[in-house]
């Protein structure tokens, strides 16, 4: 049985959704969970402290132990002062789950830069802004858990996302360097890319669907990544509706050209077929490791 007893929790937009969802689960398993979410609208703005104190409350009937927290994770200071707020009440943090989010949408043509940033300070920063603080707690005793989220608009593309879908997969890139650093003190750090029927789906998501993806759903699979049984990193899984499965870089098996040989734009033209074809793809660990099958290949 997956239990969280002793550990403490923080989970970022955690007031409605997913967040809710996953702070309600940990703390049912045992969990001490600071419930952060500065309660705004869809599009970021605004501000409340009812959401956070209602799944307190929801926890704490339960049975369960948690904390409200009310702060920004698009500003440095705010997320610092969420893991500050569970290391004074709860003595430490073991885990980080990065949930909160936003969306402004519209094509790129007519979104303003403005928006842009906007969502990239809470998605990408934010996550950035809370790992910073959680980090080096730890990496200090030698464990901690974080998980990440990211979308399919980031994996695959979506129109009129381009802030979004960029913030995304900038917590893809942000997770596959830092796993590197966790490794030696068991900081496990994966994504989970989710489909839900919360605020953020309606009007995406058609109606009859809404009520089979429930959040719920995606919980067990982030509360998996948040225990200590889990034994993987850098990890993408993509869940929503009662369907996980793991999302991946692949590198195709590519061509070796002579390299004191020239190489012209129509030779790549021609070999374009071959150099796309996935057939035989391959994954790398990390960079090194991609770069070192280069490197051994031009050493013969
Ligand atoms: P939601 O809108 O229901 O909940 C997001 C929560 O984050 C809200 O309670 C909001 O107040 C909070 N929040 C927003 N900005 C914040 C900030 N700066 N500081 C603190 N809290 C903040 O959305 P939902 O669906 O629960 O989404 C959760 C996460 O899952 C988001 O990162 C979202 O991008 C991601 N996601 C959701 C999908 C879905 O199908 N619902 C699809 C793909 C990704």
């Amino acid at each position: 049985m997956i239990r969280f007893e002793e550990r403490v929790a923080v989970v970022t937009g955690a007031g409605v959704g997913l967040g809710r969802s996953y702070a309600l689960l940990l703390a049912s398993r045992g969990a001490k969970v600071v419930v952060n979410d500065m309660g705004g609208a869809l599009n970021g703005t605004g501000q409340s402290s009812a959401p956070a104190q209602q799944v307190v409350e929801e926890i704490k009937a339960a049975g369960g132990e948690a904390l409200a927290n009310y702060d920004d994770v698009s500003s440095a200071e705010g997320a610092q002062n969420i893991i500050v707020d569970a290391i004074k009440n709860f003595g430490t943090i073991d885990i980080l789950v990065n949930n909160a989010g936003i969306l402004r949408d519209k094509s790129f043509v007519k979104m303003d830069l403005s928006d842009y940033e906007k969502v990239i300070r809470v998605h990408l920063l934010g996550t950035v802004f809370t790992a910073k603080a959680a980090f080096p707690i730890m990496r200090e005793k030698g464990y901690g858990r974080i998980v990440n989220t990211a979308s399919s608009a980031g994996l695959y593309g979506n129109f009129g996302q381009t802030n979004y879908s960029a913030a995304k997969m900038g917590i893809i890139g942000f997770m596959n360097a830092l796993k590197e650093e966790g490794k030696k003190y068991n900081i496990r750090i994966n994504t989970v890319a989710p489909i839900a029927g919360t605020r953020m789906g309606e009007g995406i998501y058609p109606d009859k669907y809404m009520k089979l993806l429930k959040a719920d759903l995606v919980a067990p699979a982030v509360a998996y990544f948040c225990s200590e049984e889990c034994t993987t990193t850098g990890e993408i899984v993509l869940a929503g509706g009662g369907h996980y499965a793991k999302v991946q870089v692949v590198e195709s098996k590519g061509i070796w050209n002579d390299p004191t040989e020239e190489f012209t734009p129509e030779m790549f033209a021609e070999k374009w077929g071959e150099i796309a074809n996935m057939k035989g793809a391959v994954t790398f660990g990390n960079a090194t490791e991609e770069l070192m099958t280069v490197l051994q290949h031009l050493s013969g």
